[in-house]
């Protein structure tokens, strides 16, 4: 299955107190490497992390002071409600990332999916994920609308994204994006990081015990620390720093209360899978105990592959980064 979705929406001078981003950023250190379902299993004291720092400042438990300025941005409510033609949006996360000196892109990715009754916290994500890209389970999917808001332009740091689909050549927000937002569908848009800079000194790496915070010797500088050695230090504005936010989608309140039962259980997934993989002659059948083999997720996710966008940049996380 190819997802398209519309090509996002721009949005100018989004953000009016840059001060409040910046105490923000300051009261919500230190932030941490992104870790995550693309790096499971990293080795704690081995410096593998490249310098992607990431922060929740909203999720389901969590709302951190100053975090309205993003979570109830009308000018992004606005504009997600008219991408989507919805009566009904309801921003739900906002979370940040800060990036410096990464020679190669990040991974170029859909966002991962949520289904009614079925998300990370009880579903493994190769399986949400193959339950997308299976077009099995539309019914039950979460439509989620992203905004991008960046706060700086910084040597490279582009984005770059597939608005006429994988397979079409991709775009890029690139060179003037300081207080632009990009307000869509990351869920079904492939998108992607491109190389930040400094450039001078390669990738740099860290353990996933490393720390970003503002340095406190007057000079205003942010500095990356890791099991005691500063590694990484320069003015905020050389670090790439972007606030993504998500709500969710609904063509109006009363359509949110009428599927708000209409859930997906463990058992219906298997079965969904288990009837369609029948149909396909495949012998494969799911194991509700065992959910999270990677052989059988590996071969599940051969039944039903994801695209592969054209003309991605070579990612830090691909094998022989
Ligand atoms: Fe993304």
């Amino acid at each position: 299955m190819i997802r398209q979705a519309d090509p996002p929406i721009l949005l100018r001078d989004v953000i009016d107190d840059l001060d409040a981003v910046v105490g923000l950023l300051e009261r919500n250190a230190p932030y941490t490497p992104l870790g995550g379902w693309y790096r499971p299993g990293a080795d704690p004291d081995a410096a593998t992390s490249p310098l992607w720092f990431q922060n929740d400042w909203v999720h389901a438990d969590l709302e951190v002071e100053g975090a309205a300025l993003f979570l109830h941005n009308e000018r992004m409510i606005e504009a997600a409600r008219r991408y989507y033609g919805a009566g009904s949006i309801a921003p739900h996360s906002v979370y940040v990332n800060q990036m410096a000196a990464i020679e190669r892109g990040g991974p170029a990715h859909t966002d991962n999916p949520r289904f009614r009754g079925r998300d990370r916290s009880n579903t493994p994500m190769g399986l949400l994920r193959t339950m997308l890209w299976s077009g099995l389970f539309e019914r039950w999917n979460i439509v989620q609308a992203t905004s991008i808001w960046w706060m700086n332009d910084v040597e490279g740091g582009g984005f770059r994204y597939w608005p006429d689909g994988p397979d079409k050549p991709p775009q890029r927000h690139v060179g003037d994006v300081a207080n632009t937002a990009l307000v869509g569908d990351n869920h079904g848009m492939f998108h992607q990081v491109e190389p930040v800079g400094p450039f001078d000194r390669g990738t740099l790496r860290v353990s996933p015990r490393a720390e970003l915070a503002p340095l406190a010797d007057g000079s205003g500088e942010w500095a990356v620390t890791d099991r005691g050695a500063v590694r990484f230090r320069a003015p905020l504005e050389r670090f790439r720093v972007s606030v993504l936010w998500k709500a969710d989608v609904y063509p109006s309140e009363a359509e949110k209360r009428r599927l708000a039962d209409d859930t997906l259980s463990l058992a219906d997934v298997v079965r969904i899978f288990d009837d369609d993989l029948a149909r396909r002659g495949e012998a494969l059948r799911l194991d509700p105990d065992r959910l999270d083999d990677p052989e059988r997720s590996l071969a599940l996710s051969a039944v039903y592959p994801e695209a592969r966008p054209v003309d991605a940049v070579p990612s830090i996380f691909d094998p022989e980064a």
